[in-house]
Order: C-alpha cells, then structure tokens, then sequence
C-alpha cells in the first residue's frame, strides 16, 4: 500500500471581518460574554454573491501553489461541506468547473467532522495506487443558514475554505485514520437544507471534551505513539474551552494544540484545513511532522487523523 502525505495547504476567508461589538450592537450578547464562553472575537461572513464553492477554489488554488503541483495532475477532488450551493451538481463539482480540472470530484457531508472524513476516504482511495494527486478541500458558509435573531448560535460560526494537497508516497508514513459516531444525538445539531440551524450548546459541548479525549487516547494506543510523537494537534475549532477541558483532563499542555478560534469563529468543516495551513505558515508543523487532526460535531460524529506533512 502506499503512503500518504499532504504536501500543500491553503486556506480562504471572505474579507468581511463581524466582531463580536458589531455583533452585540443588533442581538442581545456582548464581547465579553462570546470571548468568554467560547473563545471567539470575530469571524469573517462571505458576500451573498460568494458561494461555497467560491471559497473553496481560493483555498485550493493555494494548497495547489505551495504543493508547485499543476491542476492537471490533479486526479481527485473531494470537498468536505455541509453548506453546498445546490442540492446538485456537488460543490465539489463547481469546484472542480471554476479550476478547470477533468477530475472525478464529489462532495462528502459530515458537518464539522466532514474534512476528516473526507482525508479517510480520499487516503484510502490512494494508498490503493488508484489514485495519486488529490484536493482534499473543506469549505462551508455557515452564514446563509444562521439564524441572525438566535444569539444561542450567530455568535459561533464563520464562513471560510482551507485545502491540502494530498499525494501518495511509496514508503511514507501509513496514514491512519479512525472514525465513529453516537448511537443517539442527531437531533443535537441540526439545520434544514435552508436553515437555520438549531443547537442543544451543553450537549454538544459535552460531546466535544468526552469525544476529544477519547479519540487522542484511542489513536495512540492503536499506532503505539506517545504524544511526543505528535508534532501538533489540530482540533476542530467550536470552542476553546473544549480544547482547553480536553487537554486539562489529559494532562497535555494546551500548546500541542492549535487554536485560532479567536480570529474565525467555528468555520465547520473548513476549521481544521485553514488551522492546519495557519499552523504551517507560523512554523510550527514543518515537512516530516506527524500532526493529529481531530474532528466532532453534527451527527453526533467524529473522525481522528494522524497522517504526515
Ligand atoms: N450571549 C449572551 N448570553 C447568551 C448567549 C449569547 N450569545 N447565548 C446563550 N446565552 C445565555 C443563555 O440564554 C443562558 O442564559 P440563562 O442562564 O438565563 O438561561 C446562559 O447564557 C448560559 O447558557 P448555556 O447554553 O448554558 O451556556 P454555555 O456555557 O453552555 O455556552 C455554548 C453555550 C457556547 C453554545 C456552549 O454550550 C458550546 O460551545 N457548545 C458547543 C457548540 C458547538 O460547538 N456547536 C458546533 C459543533 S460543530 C458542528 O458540527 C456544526
């Protein structure tokens, strides 16, 4: 089988920047009360005129410069998305149209666990020899299916894009990745195809710190790793106090853990690619590195990733 490597990433936010005092000034918040419970001091929120799939090309089209990788020989393209702009064609197909790629390409919905999920399935498509050069992309735009008036969930979410460049390697580092679910919990988080979106907050903040720690320990244990092994942690970004929680009860210092939550809000399936590209941009992952990515949400899901840059 061959290995499987990510050897580009990128990431996209619109330009217009919603603080948290912008926020407070039409819905009854303040600053203080979303920083302090969440983490959060802003996020970006895209044009009505730029779609998902928009973002998602920005962030390709920069995962695919640092890869110095040319789209045609891109031979996959698989967007992780819970926002699409149609109910068809896939996102992933809009995407692939905006690039100019003959690529197969589909979509995969997994909410915020979708960019895991979608590594998993595109890594196994590869380790095959199927297929070699893939845009693993995950992308929402959470905005058009918030309800605005709802404080319990406009003051979270973000709207962006983040992208790696995915390649198979002979003799590279046997990615691994695990995923699973709740047997209940679906009705924890959900949203229309329309919107909005509906949220139990304790619940699925319950599930995070549990799921965070039990995927970590499961992960080690099944590749026989110790956390030294582990370059970075790059969690899915909903709340830092889920991080902090988690990385508390395991008795990790909490900067294994990358978190930009502050400057994005909870981006869905595009929070760990744009973490992951930031992450690698401020040097702290470089070539050779083993990161753990961590995703949980909607579902109630949840996927691990340990795989190599
Ligand atoms: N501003 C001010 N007050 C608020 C706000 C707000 N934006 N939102 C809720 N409150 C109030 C509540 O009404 C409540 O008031 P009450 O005590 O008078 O009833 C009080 O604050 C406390 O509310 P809780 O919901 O208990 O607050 P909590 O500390 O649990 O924080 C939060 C809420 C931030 C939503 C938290 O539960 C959380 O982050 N949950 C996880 C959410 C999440 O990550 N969702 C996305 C998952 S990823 C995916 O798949 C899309």
């Amino acid at each position: 089988l061959n290995g499987v490597t990510i050897t580009g990433t990128g990431f996209y936010v619109p330009t217009s920047l919603l603080t948290n005092v912008e926020l407070a000034a039409s819905l009854d918040t303040s600053d203080e009360w979303i920083s302090q419970r969440t983490g959060i001091r802003q996020r970006y929120i895209a044009e009505a005129s730029t779609d998902t799939s928009d973002l998602a090309v920005a962030a390709a089209a920069q995962a695919l410069s640092r890869a110095h990788l040319s789209l045609e020989d891109v031979d996959l393209i698989v967007v992780a998305t819970s926002t699409p702009d149609y109910a068809f064609p896939s996102t992933a197909m809009l995407v692939k149209q905006k690039l100019g790629s003959r690529a197969p390409a589909f979509d995969l919905s997994a909410a915020c666990s979708g960019f895991v999920y979608a590594l998993s399935v595109s890594s196994d498509m590869m380790k095959s020899g199927a297929y070699h050069n893939a845009l693993v992309i995950g992308a929402d735009k959470f905005s058009k299916i918030i309800d605005w008036q709802d404080r319990n969930t406009a003051v979270l979410f973000g709207d962006g894009a983040g992208a790696v460049v995915l390649q198979s390697r002979p003799g590279a580092f046997p990615c691994f990745s695990l995923l699973g679910s709740e047997e209940r919990g679906a009705e924890a988080l959900t949203s229309p195809v329309t919107g909005p979106i509906t949220m139990q907050g304790r619940e699925v903040f319950k599930f995070g710190v549990r799921i965070v720690e039990s995927m970590l320990t499961k992960a080690l244990e099944t590749l026989n790793l110790s956390i030294d092994d582990i370059a970075l942690i790059i969690p899915h970004q909903a709340n830092i106090r889920i991080i902090e929680s988690a990385a508390g009860k395991m008795n990790i210092p909490l900067d294994k853990f990358f978190v930009n939550i502050e400057n994005y809000g909870n981006t869905s399936a595009a929070s760990i690619p744009i973490a992951l590209a930031e992450a690698m941009e401020q040097k702290l992952v470089r070539s050779g590195d083993i990161v753990m990515l961590m995703g949980f949400g909607a579902g109630l899901a949840w996927g691990v990733q340990v795989i190599q840059i």
